[in-house]
C-alpha cells in the first residue's frame, strides 16, 4: 500500500491491520508524552482545496505525534491564484522533497490525478462526492471498540446519501467489514441503486425510518449539505427534520444498546436534535478523537517501515520505531520491551 485513494482499494486484512494499528496509537497517545519518532525525518504535506476542521486538524496532529515534519499548502494564497495548473503546482511540491501529500478537494478524482503526478503518496481527504477514506476507518475504528464487532450489526445511513463521500465510503467499509446496510433518505438525495445494489454494494433501501429506528445498531447521521445541493432537492428544512431527522423522540424508541453516529460538521436541528447530539448515545467525540490514532496508522503504514504483507494475515512486526519519546525529547530504546505490549 502507497497510496489511499478509496475503500475499494482496501482488502478486509488490510482494514483489520489498519484498525489493530490505530488501537496500538490510542495506547501511544495515552502517554504522559503521546509522541513517537516513528516518521522522523519523513515530511507531510496538507494540501487542503476545501475547507476543513477535523480532518486537517487530525492529519497535522497524526504527523507530528509520528515526529513528522509537516508543511501546509494554503490553495487560496498559492500561485494557483496566478494561473500555476495543478501539475505544476504538485510537481513543485513534489521537487521539494515531500514523502507523502494529504489532500481535500471539492472535485472528484483530484487526489487520484495528482497521485499520477508525483511519487510522494497520496491520501484523499476527501474529495467532493466521491470518498473520504480515512473517515469511512475512523469510524469503524469507533464501531470496533463500542460494540466489539461490527459484522452482522445493522448499520442505517440516513440523509443525503447522493452528495456524501462519508456515505459512499463507509456503506462500502461497513459492508465489506460484515454489516446490514439500510440506507434512508429522501428520494432526491438517494443515488440512483437497482433494487437493494448502491455503490456496488448490498443495502436495504428503506423509505419510513420510524419503521426501522427500533431494530438497528447504529444510527449514522449525515450532514444536509447545503452547498451542494440544488434548491429542488429538499422541501424546507422543517419538513426534512420531522421526516428523516434523529430527534429525540426517535432516539428514545432505538434499542437500549444502539449508538448513534455523525461525521461533522453537524445542522443541530436539522438531521440531528442537539440534545441527541450531545446524548450518551452519542460517539460523535469519540470519533474526532479516533481520527487522530487512525490517521497516524494510516501514515505509518505508507511511510513507515512496517509495510503490511497481506500474506501475514494482519500480523505486522514490532519494530524500534514505537520506542517512547521522553518528556526531554530524547529516545529511550531501552524502555522498549516494557511497552512491546501496548504496542501489540
Ligand atoms: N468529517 C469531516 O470530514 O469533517 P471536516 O470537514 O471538518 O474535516
Amino acid at each position: 500500500m502507497n497510496q489511499l485513494l478509496t475503500v475499494e482499494d482496501l482488502s478486509v486484512a488490510e482494514i483489520d491491520h489498519l484498525l489493530e494499528l490505530a488501537r496500538s496509537f490510542d495506547a501511544v497517545l495515552g502517554r504522559s508524552v503521546p509522541k513517537v519518532p516513528a516518521l522522523r525525518g519523513k515530511t507531510v504535506v496538507l494540501a487542503f482545496f476545501e475547507d476543513s476542521t477535523r480532518t486537517r486538524a487530525s492529519f497535522d496532529l497524526a504527523a507530528r505525534r509520528l515526529s513528522a515534519d509537516v508543511a501546509t499548502f494554503a490553495a487560496g494564497s498559492s500561485s494557483l491564484s496566478k494561473g500555476e495548473s495543478l501539475r505544476d503546482t504538485v510537481e513543485t511540491i513534489t521537487a521539494m522533497g515531500v514523502d507523502a501529500i494529504v489532500v481535500r478537494h471539492p472535485h472528484p478524482g483530484v487526489p487520484l490525478a495528482i497521485s499520477r503526478y508525483t511519487t510522494a503518496s497520496v491520501i484523499n481527504a476527501g474529495d467532493g462526492r466521491h470518498q473520504h477514506p480515512t473517515q469511512a476507518l475512523l469510524d469503524a475504528h469507533t464501531l470496533r471498540e463500542t460494540l466489539g464487532d461490527i459484522e452482522g450489526r445493522r448499520i442505517l445511513m440516513c440523509g443525503d446519501i447522493l452528495n456524501s463521500r462519508v456515505a459512499r465510503s463507509n456503506i462500502a467499509l461497513f459492508s465489506k467489514l460484515g454489516a446490514e446496510v439500510i440506507v434512508c433518505g429522501p428520494n432526491t438525495l438517494l443515488p440512483p441503486h437497482s433494487g437493494s445494489e448502491m455503490f456496488g454494494v448490498s443495502v436495504e433501501v428503506v423509505e419510513d425510518l420510524d419503521a426501522v429506528i427500533p431494530t438497528i445498531d447504529v444510527a449514522y447521521m449525515l450532514r444536509i449539505q447545503q452547498e451542494r445541493i440544488a434548491d429542488a432537492a429538499l422541501p424546507t428544512l422543517r419538513e426534512y427534520r420531522s421526516v428523516y431527522g434523529l430527534t429525540v423522540a426517535r432516539a428514545d424508541r432505538m434499542a437500549p444498546q444502539a449508538v448513534v453516529m455523525h461525521p461533522g460538521p453537524m445542522n443541530r436541528g436539522v438531521e440531528i436534535d442537539p440534545d441527541v447530539a450531545d446524548s450518551e448515545r452519542a460517539l460523535i467525540t469519540t470519533q474526532v478523537a479516533n481520527g487522530v490514532s487512525v490517521r497516524m496508522a494510516v501514515l505509518y503504514e505508507l511511510l513507515g517501515p512496517g509495510q503490511f504483507d497481506d500474506r501475514d494475515s494482519g500480523t505486522y512486526a514490532l519494530s524500534a520505531e514505537f520506542d517512547l519519546i521522553n518528556p526531554d525529547g530524547s529516545h529511550d530504546e531501552t524502555q522498549q520491551h516494557a511497552e512491546q505490549e501496548v504496542v501489540r
